[in-house]
């Protein structure tokens, strides 16, 4: 099969309106602005409202992408949402987010692998395109994890935040491609590790699974953080490998936004340089699979990648999961 390329055509963001700070904590938990900010880098994180859903986020970063790519709904020929908070467990976000942007009758599916959801996605996404099988593909990693946080949990409330990023991914010339390789993985030994436990088939929804806070999410926080650091370098070492590149390539760094202390570790293994590295973590929090495409918009807006550019994006997450894609930047076409 004669592979073509695949680029980014428009990327953008979109975080609901509500704020909660590190000090709005102090009013309920036994926590403190002091021990946030050492301990994870947040200052900061979006909470969607109570009747906003998980579909709503994605919309709106959704008709972004399409208005930066110049493009309409109509254009894409296939909807992926990434999503550990889809708005129900069937049928798919991606659905209902096609069909709220006047695509009904496009295929659309969901991608449940957490925190490495844009990851995973963005892989997936290109190979379709990349294959031919699709000329353009509607990327959104979006979530509500405010949804299923325990606000009285002091060791989880604190992380988490809710947002959508979204990019359209189309075809381009094979010697123009944007994708230079991708390592993924999984170890799904200990899924306990970090999870939600009811509401699936083997812990179903009953009142003692809520009384019992089953239905939030539940972690090993120092467990997850080891695995972290290891995973985000060793998912990149063996990506650069693949792209036949090294630490030294990268132009341009977008890691998970998990914590800070994680995300500073990575980064000094790597020896990329802290400005070549984007860090939002202050204003989300942890925003899972969305937090990957929300920093790239932002890098975007901001100007920070430039055509050629090699950007790596790294996750982790549940699962356990991880993976690295090399991306070679090339500029958005500009939409009078
Ligand atoms: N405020 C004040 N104290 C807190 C607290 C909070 N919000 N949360 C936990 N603590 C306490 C703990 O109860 C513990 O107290 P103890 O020593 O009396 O038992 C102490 O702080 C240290 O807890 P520990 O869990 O060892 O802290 P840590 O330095 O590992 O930081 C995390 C905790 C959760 C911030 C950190 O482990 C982490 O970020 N892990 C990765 C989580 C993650 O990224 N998950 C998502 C993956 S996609």
């Amino acid at each position: 099969m004669q592979l073509r390329g695949v680029r980014i055509a428009g990327v953008a963001r979109h975080a609901p309106a509500r704020i909660v700070t590190n000090e709005d904590f102090e009013r309920w938990l036994d926590t403190s602005d002091e021990w946030i900010t050492t301990r994870t880098g947040m200052k900061r994180r979006h909470w969607a409202a109570d009747d906003e859903a998980t579909s709503d986020l994605a919309i709106v970063a959704a008709r972004g992408a399409l208005a930066r790519a110049g493009l309409r709904p109509d254009d894409i020929d296939c909807f992926v949402v990434a999503t550990a908070t889809p708005d129900y467990i069937f049928p798919a976000t991606a659905c209902i987010v096609a069909a709220k942007l006047g695509a009904v009758g496009k295929p659309a599916f969901d991608i449940s692998i957490a925190c490495s959801g844009f990851i995973y996605g963005l892989t997936v996404a290109s190979g379709l395109v990349r294959s031919g099988v699709y000329r353009r593909v509607l990327l959104v990693g979006a979530e509500t994890l405010s949804k299923i946080t325990n606000k009285d949990d002091r060791s989880t409330a604190i992380l988490f935040g809710d947002g959508a990023g979204a990019v359209v991914l189309e075809a381009c010339d094979a010697d123009a491609d944007s994708f230079l390789s991708a390592e993924l993985g999984a170890d799904g030994s200990s899924p306990e590790t970090l999870f939600q436990e009811a509401g699936g088939s083997r812990r179903p929804f009953d009142h003692a699974a809520v009384d019992a806070g089953l239905g939030y999410i539940q972690m090993e926080g120092r467990e997850v953080f080891k695995f972290a650091v290891t995973s985000m370098v060793a998912a990149t070492d063996v990506a650069l490998a693949k792209a036949e590149l090294t630490r030294h390539d990268i132009n341009f760094l977008i890691p998970h936004q998990a914590n800070r202390r994680i995300i500073d570790a990575a980064v000094r293994v790597l020896e990329v340089p802290p400005e070549k590295v984007l860090v939002n973590i202050q204003e989300y929090g942890n925003t899972s699979s969305a937090s990957i495409p929300m920093a790239l918009a932002e890098a975007v807006e901001a100007g920070r990648v430039q055509d050629g550019d090699v950007v790596l994006f790294v996750g982790f997450g549940a699962g356990l999961s991880w993976g690295a894609v090399v991306w070679r930047w090339s500029a958005l076409r500009s939409v009078a």
